[in-house]
């Protein structure tokens, strides 16, 4: 009987470390996405002149000033009265993945919930993970206010995403550039009528003003002349990771060189295999 009692102990004492050390790997891979290729935190963490504010990280309050909007991120910490600390797992995921927030409101641009409808179950479940670790910050952000309609939903609701296949590296780049890193939402112009021309997807041209002037963001496909086909993948990392173009520029912002600097080797590789399998576009 005693040994018994022992023995189902044992298993369940082994049973909850491997819960925990799931519950582990899931917030490190949250952690990783949110931090690096996701750079949630160039939107949501406060900016002063020398970066990221300390002490605010991921506690919203940034304002994006345009004609259609007014958008102000939101604190997205576990804080209880100003964060997300009293929403359940599910409602923040599907806040982030399709936009909506428990009490029904849409949340608006510029959070890319477009690309974001195509995050894999298994990252959004990470970036969840992740977002309860992070230490709450008591900050009450200023609701958005939207010149332009929101639409009732991004879309018919999303049930299931796989991960992209682990061995085609231009499938897994793809998923970096759109759903996780939204590369594709800035580097495409917009069509008439204001959604943008994914038959053109890489191309740039959008201008984005702000403290440093204004940017506009480039050609990223292989065209030799207009895009980077003729960079090499040093030079092409080197701009992604480091804001430096080749001819030795420095970029400006809002492109999140800090955190796309914490990528991994091998979804930079995955990432370079994307770029150079895109239509060059003039
Ligand atoms: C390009 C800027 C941008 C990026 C990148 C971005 N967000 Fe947002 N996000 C916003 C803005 C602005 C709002 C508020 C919009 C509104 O008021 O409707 C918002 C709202 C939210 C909300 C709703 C919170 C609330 O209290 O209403 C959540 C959750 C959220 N973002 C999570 C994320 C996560 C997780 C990521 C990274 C995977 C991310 N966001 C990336 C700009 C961004
Ligand atoms: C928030 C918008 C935004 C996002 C997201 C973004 N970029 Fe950029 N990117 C820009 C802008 C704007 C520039 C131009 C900056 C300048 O000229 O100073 C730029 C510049 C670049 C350059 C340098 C090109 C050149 O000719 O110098 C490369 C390469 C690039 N981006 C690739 C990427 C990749 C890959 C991703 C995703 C991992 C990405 N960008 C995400 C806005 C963005």
């Amino acid at each position: 009987m005693i040994g018994r009692g022992i023995a189902l102990a044992v298993a369940l004492v082994a049973a909850a470390g491997a819960a925990r050390a799931q519950d582990q790997e899931l917030v490190a891979r949250g952690r990783y996405i949110v931090e690096s290729i996701g750079g949630c935190g160039n939107c949501h963490t406060p900016q002063g002149p020398n970066g990221p504010l300390p002490g605010q990280h991921l506690a919203g309050g940034a304002v994006f000033d345009e004609p259609p909007f007014r958008a102000v991120a939101s604190n997205i910490t576990p804080d209880p009265e100003t964060g997300i600390g009293r929403w359940t797992d599910a409602q923040l995921a599907l806040a982030i993945r399709e936009g909506k927030r428990p009490d029904g409101r849409i949340i608006g641009p510029p959070m890319p919930i477009e690309l974001y409808r195509g995050i894999s179950d298994r990252d959004l479940s990470a970036i969840v993970a992740y977002l309860r670790t992070v230490p709450p910050v008591r900050n009450a952000v200023p609701a958005s206010e939207y010149r332009i309609p929101l639409p009732p939903a991004y879309g018919p609701s999303v049930t299931a995403v796989a991960d992209p296949p682990a061995d085609d590296p231009v499938a897994r780049g793809r998923y970096l550039a759109g759903p996780l890193g939204h590369c594709v939402e800035c580097h495409t112009p917009m069509a008439a009528g204001g959604a943008r021309d994914w038959s053109r997807t890489g191309a740039g041209g959008q201008p984005f003003p702000g403290p440093w002037g204004t940017s506009v963001a480039r050609n990223i496909t292989p065209h030799p002349s207009a895009g980077i086909g003729a960079w090499s993948d040093v030079q092409v990392v080197r701009a992604v990771t480091g804001g430096v173009s080749a001819d030795g520029r420095r970029l400006f912002p809002p492109m999140g060189y800090a955190y796309y600097a914490r990528m991994s080797e091998g979804d930079l590789r995955d990432l370079l295999a994307y770029l150079r399998s895109l239509p060059p576009q003039p």
